[in-house]
């Protein structure tokens, strides 16, 4: 099991997980479906106030995690605005962004031609290089305050899959780099106003972020002093009783050496504890020793649990109960197996299995292979009601294939 989801699966807050209480609402809902439960949202977002730290920096929230609309435009008040990856992104944080808030975007590979609109869109444009810097900035730098990606160069995780910065990344200019950029040709970073680095994943750990602060300043302390902001990015996970302390630290270094607005933009911390799939047992049969419970979902539906070898988190699972059962996805891949689960009652075809913590890059990630549908999506009110979202269809399915009026190939 890879170390993606450690730490992310204390949090303990859901309604759903008093499943007896909702059971008429579940049999309902058709499945496999995608559930944002408001009232953990609401409660996520009060740790954005936390971090907000007095008003010593700024949350956004990282929409690449989730970017069902409706639930953006809940946030959205309650945020400094959003961070986006890409112009289909930045369009859609836009038509959100009901709080007012600001737009932020860093890609590794902007693209000539969304440049402008790019720069009409979003109030904050990273460049993930100096080369993409020396081509766009002048038909940025009028119309969005524009600075670069920095790649810190610090790194906190073993695992290279997820370490922006992995030996030789491409996820912003390497730290040194950017010393002697500034140091040999001052008039080629001449606008810099800001950085952003994003140098974590999953980290519980804010001593991490003093400590990458800490660094980027006494490499690069005279670069830092004449910027108007610095982007924390995102990859750290915050809960109820969590010691900030770290933060703080790092906010208070900042602030007490720099003039600059602080932005931090997590994206899994805001969301992963609201969200949760639920699926239908399809099909349960016994192979080589093994039950095999067959879904109507599909790890394709939370294509990290493959890409990053980890088990989802299951309701009702416990390491001492009775029925053990591998749960699968409904594909024909060997490998679409969430993993091996003990339940305290047996499973039976049309039970429902609800992965919890799925929030975050589930529904952003899913595909449809073999043409299994993405999920329909909920919200689960603070009432225990289930609101239908919407339902992917196969005209939608179809359309990716070429077929219908709005066919994508
Ligand atoms: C630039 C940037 N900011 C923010 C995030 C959000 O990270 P997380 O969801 O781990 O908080 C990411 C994630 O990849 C990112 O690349």
């Amino acid at each position: 099991m890879s170390t993606k989801q450690a730490g992310a699966n204390s949090t303990r807050y859901s309604l759903l997980e008093d499943v007896g209480a909702l059971a008429g609402g579940l049999t309902r809902i058709s499945t496999p479906a995608f559930v944002y439960d408001e009232a953990v949202l609401d409660q996520l977002l009060t740790h954005a106030d936390r971090l907000r730290q007095e008003d010593r920096c700024q949350v956004l929230f990282a929409i690449k995690s989730f970017s069902f609309s409706d639930a953006l435009k809940l946030m959205a008040p309650r945020l400094d605005g959003f961070a986006v990856s890409s112009l289909f992104e930045a369009k859609l944080a836009q038509k959100a962004n009901t709080g007012g808030g600001t737009l932020h975007i860093t890609a590794p590979g902007l693209r000539n031609d969304e440049v402008e609109e790019i720069g009409s869109l979003c109030d904050y444009v990273s460049f993930n290089s100096l080369s993409q810097w020396d081509m766009y900035r002048d038909r940025i730098k009028d119309r969005a305050s524009c600075g670069l990606r920095v790649n810190p160069q610090l790194s906190f995780l073993d695992d290279e899959r997820y370490d922006p910065c992995r030996p030789a990344s491409k996820l912003g200019v390497p730290l040194e780099d950017l010393v002697s950029a500034f140091h040999d040709d001052p008039a080629r970073l001449a606008g810099v106003r800001g950085i952003l680095f994003h140098s974590n994943c999953d980290s519980p750990d804010f001593g991490e972020l003093l400590s990458t602060v800490r660094h980027l300043y006494s490499s690069a302390g005279s670069i830092l002093e004449n910027l108007d902001w610095i982007n924390l990015g995102g990859g750290y996970l915050f809960e109820d009783g969590q010691n900030l302390s770290g933060l703080h630290q790092a906010l208070d270094f900042l602030k007490s050496r720099l003039d600059v607005d602080v932005f931090f933009e997590p994206g899994s911390a805001l969301i992963r504890a609201a969200g949760y799939i639920v699926s239908t047992v399809l099909d349960v049969f016994p192979s080589e020793g093994s039950m095999v419970a067959v879904l109507d979902t599909s790890i394709n539906h939370m294509p990290e649990v493959f890409e990053y070898d980890f088990e989802p988190d299951v309701v009702g699972h416990d390491d001492d109960a009775p029925h053990k059962y591998l749960l699968a996805g409904c594909t024909c891949l060997a490998g679409d197996i969430f993993g091996e689960y003990r339940l305290p009652d047996p499973l039976k075809v049309g039970d429902k299995v609800i992965f919890n913590n799925a929030g975050s890059y589930t529904m952003t990630k899913a595909h449809v292979f073999n043409g299994i549908g993405l999920p329909s999506v909920y919200a689960l009110t603070a009432q225990g009601e289930f609101v239908h979202k919407s339902t992917f269809t196969f005209d939608q399915y179809a359309a990716r294939w070429g077929l219908g009026p709005h066919a994508a190939v």
